[in-house]
C-alpha cells in the first residue's frame, strides 16, 4: 500500500512537470496518463490488492489523481492552441487585413422599405397575400365579374393544371384577403411582387412590385386621399412636388383617379421623361367601390374608403432614373452596387 502511494506521488510529479510542444507530443501525454492502458488504468487495477478497510480512503485517492492528469491534460491543450495562434511562423500579423465586402439592398428594397416606412408612419400595417391567387380574389370580389373587358387589360398567367388559379396580376388582391376577415377600422399597405403576360423589354416585364393602400372607417372621404398621398409624395420626392388627379376607371373604386407628381427630373418645365408634360403618372386611386365592401358585408352606408396602387418600379425609376425595367432582375452587381440606402 505504502509502495503504491509513493508510485502515485511520483507520476503526479512527473504530470506536473510535463510540458508538450505540439499535437504530437499531447496525444503521447494523453495516451501515457489516461489511454486505455495508461498509468492511470494500471494503478485503479491496483485496487483489488488494497486491504477491504483502506480501499474507500485508496478510492477517494485514485479519483483525485485521475482528476489531476485530466486538469493538466486539458491545461496543456488550452496552451497548445493558442501557442499556435501566437508563435506560429508563417503568420505575418503586420498585414493589412482583407477587406470585408458588405452586399447592398436591391434599389427596389431600398424603394419599398421607404414606401413602407411613410405609411406606417400614418398607421397603416403591412399586410400580404399569396402570389399564386384565385379568380375570386383577384377579379371577381374586386368587382370585375367573368368577361368584364377591364380583365384583358391585365395579361394573366393562369395555371396550367387548373385555370381558376393564377398568378397575381395586381396586389389589390390584397385588399380582398384583409375585408375577408377584418372589420373596419381597416388602414394597411401591400407590397408584393405580381406578373403580367408581356414581352420583356426596357418598359415591360413578366414580373414587378406594386404597394396596395387601403383605408376603411366610417366618413373616409376623397379629401383624406388626397391629403394622404400628397404627404407620401412630398416624404418621398421631397417637399417642392406637387400631385395633380385626372379622373380614370378601375372596377373597383368609384370615382377613380390616376394621380401625377411634378416631374422628378426638370422640376415641370418639360423634358424627356414627363414627354414636355412636366407631370409623371404614378398611381391609381379612388374611393372603394360600394359593391366591394357589400362583397364581404361591410355596410356601404356606415363605411366609406380609400384604395391606391402604385408600382415600385416607377417610383424607383424616378428616383434614381433608372429606365430599363429588366436591370433590375439581371442581378449584375456593377448596378446593384450603386444604391445605398439606409433602410
Ligand atoms: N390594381 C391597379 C393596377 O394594377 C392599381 C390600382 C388602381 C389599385 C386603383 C387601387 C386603386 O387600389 O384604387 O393597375
Amino acid at each position: 500500500m505504502e509502495e503504491l502511494l509513493q508510485k502515485i506521488e511520483g507520476y503526479k510529479q512527473e504530470i506536473e512537470a510535463a510540458k508538450v510542444t505540439n499535437a504530437d507530443e499531447l496525444e503521447a501525454f494523453r495516451i501515457r496518463y489516461l489511454g486505455t492502458k495508461g498509468l492511470v488504468k494500471s494503478v485503479m487495477a491496483e485496487m483489488k490488492n488494497v486491504p477491504a478497510d483502506k480501499r474507500k480512503e485508496f478510492g477517494l485517492l485514485l479519483n483525485d489523481f485521475k482528476q489531476f492528469a485530466e486538469d493538466k491534460l486539458e491545461g496543456l491543450k488550452m496552451a497548445a492552441n493558442s501557442s499556435t495562434h501566437a508563435a506560429s511562423p508563417e503568420q505575418d500579423w503586420s498585414l493589412p487585413g482583407d477587406p470585408l465586402i458588405v452586399g447592398t439592398r436591391h434599389p427596389l428594397s431600398i424603394v419599398r422599405n421607404q414606401i413602407v416606412s411613410i405609411f406606417k408612419r400614418l398607421g397603416f400595417a403591412v399586410a400580404e397575400g399569396p402570389e399564386i391567387e384565385d379568380d375570386w380574389h383577384n377579379f371577381t370580389a374586386l368587382n370585375l365579374p367573368e368577361n368584364h373587358p377591364a380583365r384583358d387589360m391585365q395579361d394573366t398567367f393562369y395555371l396550367n393544371q387548373n385555370p381558376d388559379y393564377l398568378l397575381r396580376t395586381h396586389t389589390s388582391s390584397v385588399q380582398a384577403r384583409v375585408m375577408e376577415k377584418q372589420r373596419p377600422p381597416i388602414r394597411i399597405i401591400c407590397p408584393g411582387r405580381v406578373y403580367r403576360n408581356e414581352t420583356i423589354s426596357a418598359r415591360a416585364h413578366c414580373f414587378f412590385h406594386q404597394v396596395e393602400g387601403l383605408y376603411v372607417d366610417d366618413a373616409v372621404s376623397f379629401a383624406d386621399l388626397k391629403q394622404t398621398l400628397y404627404f407620401f409624395v412630398k416624404e418621398m420626392f421631397g417637399a417642392d412636388a406637387k400631385i395633380r388627379f385626372r379622373p380614370s376607371y378601375f372596377p373597383f373604386t368609384e370615382p377613380s383617379a390616376e394621380m401625377d407628381i411634378s416631374c422628378t427630373v426638370c422640376g415641370g418645365k418639360g423634358c424627356s421623361l414627363c414627354k414636355h408634360t412636366g407631370w409623371v403618372e404614378i398611381l391609381g386611386c379612388g374611393m372603394v367601390h360600394p359593391k366591394m365592401l357589400e362583397n364581404f358585408k361591410i355596410d356601404p352606408e356606415s363605411f366609406t374608403g380609400f384604395a391606391f396602387g402604385m408600382g415600385i418600379e416607377r417610383i424607383c425609376q424616378l428616383k434614381y432614373r433608372i429606365n430599363d425595367l429588366r436591370l433590375y432582375s439581371q442581378n449584375d452587381v456593377r448596378f446593384l452596387r450603386q444604391f445605398t440606402g439606409a433602410v
